[in-house]
């Protein structure tokens, strides 16, 4: 017996042949919507970097235990991802580079894996709807490789060991997937808990605040770290030596800093004024957003990097301006994020602009406005449309700066403030692009700002800063 006929005599027969053709389109589609599935996408935009991060869910917490062993300079680690689905998922990608994958799971069901350059591509043994909670682990272990970047050339970037047992990671911008699988975008922010494993003798530190350390009982031990605010993936760190810890409790935000044993004078001197810097950045721009903050040094590493709640600095770098420059970082960089690497100026143009005036107001040395003359021919790169290998330029430090000097001579001090102030109120915890700076503080001044930003952040010749009001009413 075969039902098919009858059924298509009973139902079918009477319907003209192009309505039979609509239904059965509508059918299928009706199906297909119904389940909705389509691979994440492998990118999330980004002008610069198409290929960072991952389109097709949002990432709520990391969870990245880790093990490490000195003596072979390897890591075993475990990152189980805690995500909801923004569609339904067939498949979807992580960024990963290097290091070898002995397990993947998804809602703890093995999952098939393809890996393509940094694109992990999972696919779950069954789909994921859209708006379900899901949760991948990634087991894996090796030795990190340095991600080559363009924005970066001079540093090793990700996870490196800078000396016989001590290892620091600085992310920014693309590093991150060199130690933990993640959505490798500053625009999918997520809190972080690190369990880092050490052989006793070595101290492991990460953003956040220690909640734990667990002896092992075979010469390791154990730290917890807890970053409970939002935190982008570039931002997120480990640094593991031999450290001595310096507490500062004198002011509003705790301060402890993980200090080579031998550093100078000098240096600690510099740090001490901390607790000054944060008073200073907490009175014009509103209080510290997360729990703690310190700097960790690493012999051997160049640079300075703001690592949320715990910077990263080279021993030659720990002069009051980068100090503070970094600290300013966890207001703008950390809290309020750039929602592209093209809108990294929200970034350095706001650090440099406020190392230059806590320099004006508590020594009386000149503003930025001063090196107009000395920099202008290295500042005719727009640092609004930046290319990757000169995201860390001058131009987008110096002339990222000078753009709210120009701002600030537009609308005068009281409004610049208040501008400031409520872009800072609008994205804190988030991210924010240029256009929403641009948009803030037309908002707050009630003026049309759209000249004075173009000339400034995307024009090849950089435009005379205008007078000051004051100069101008006269
Ligand atoms: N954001 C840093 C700063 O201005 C510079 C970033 C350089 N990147 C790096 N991986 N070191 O302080
Ligand atoms: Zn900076």
């Amino acid at each position: 017996m075969n039902v098919k006929p009858i059924l298509a005599s009973n139902c079918l027969v009477f319907l003209p042949s192009r309505l039979l053709t609509l239904l059965a389109i509508l059918t299928l589609s009706v199906s297909f919507s119904a389940v909705g599935q389509q691979p994440g996408a492998d990118g999330m935009g980004d002008a610069l970097y198409p290929q960072l991060g991952n389109g097709g869910y949002d990432v709520r917490h990391y969870t990245i235990g880790l093990n490490y062993e000195p003596e072979l300079n390897r890591i075993r680690a475990t990152t189980v991802i805690s995500a909801v689905a923004t569609h339904a998922l067939s498949r979807f990608n992580l960024d990963f580079y290097g290091l070898t994958i002995t397990l993947l799971s998804v809602n703890e069901v093995a999952a098939a894996l393809d890996r393509i350059g940094q694109e992990l591509i999972i696919s779950p043994a069954e789909s994921i709807a859209a708006g379900e909670p899901f949760s991948v682990t990634v087991k894996y272990s090796g030795i990190p490789a340095p991600v080559e970047d363009p924005a970066v050339p001079w540093t090793k970037l990700g996870w490196h060991e800078y000396a016989e047992g001590a290892i620091a990671t600085t992310n920014e911008p693309s590093g991150a997937m060199n130690w933990f699988p993640s959505n490798n975008h500053p625009l999918d922010k997520a809190t972080y808990t690190f369990r880092i494993t050490v052989p006793v003798g070595l101290t492991a530190a990460a953003n956040g605040v220690l909640t734990q350390t667990i002896d092992n009982g075979d010469d390791t031990s154990t730290y917890v770290w807890q970053m409970r605010d939002p935190m982008s993936s570039y931002l997120a760190t480990v640094v593991i030596g031999d450290f001595t810890v310096e507490r500062d409790d004198t002011g509003p935000v705790p301060i402890r800093n993980y200090l080579p044993r031998d550093l100078s004078d000098d240096a600690k001197e510099a740090l001490a004024k901390t607790q000054d810097m944060m008073a200073w950045m907490i009175d014009k721009i509103g209080p510290y957003p997360f729990e703690a903050y310190g700097v960790v040094v690493v012999p051997g590493f160049r640079s300075a990097l703001e690592n949320q709640t715990l910077s990263t600095f080279s021993p030659h770098m720990l002069l009051p301006s980068i100090i503070m420059h970094e600290l300013v970082h966890q207001w703008f960089g950390n809290s309020v994020s750039p929602a592209g690497w093209q809108d990294i100026w929200l970034n350095e143009g706001f650090a440099t602009y406020f190392e230059w005036l806590y320099a004006a107001e508590t020594t009386g040395s000149p503003g930025i406005e001063s090196l107009i003359p000395d920099l202008s021919p290295a500042l005719k790169q727009p640092p609004g449309s930046v290319e990757a290998d000169a995201l860390f330029g001058i131009s987008v430090y110096y002339r990222g700066a000078l753009t709210l000097s120009a701002l600030r001579a537009e609308v005068g001090d009281e409004v610049f403030f208040d501008i400031l102030r409520e872009y800072y109120q609008r994205y804190a915890y988030s991210v924010a692009s240029t256009a929403d700076f641009i948009a803030a503080a037309e908002d707050v001044s009630g003026r049309e700002l759209d000249a004075l930003f173009d000339a400034w952040l995307y024009s090849e010749e950089m435009p005379d800063l205008p007078q000051s009001p004051e100069h101008t009413t006269q």
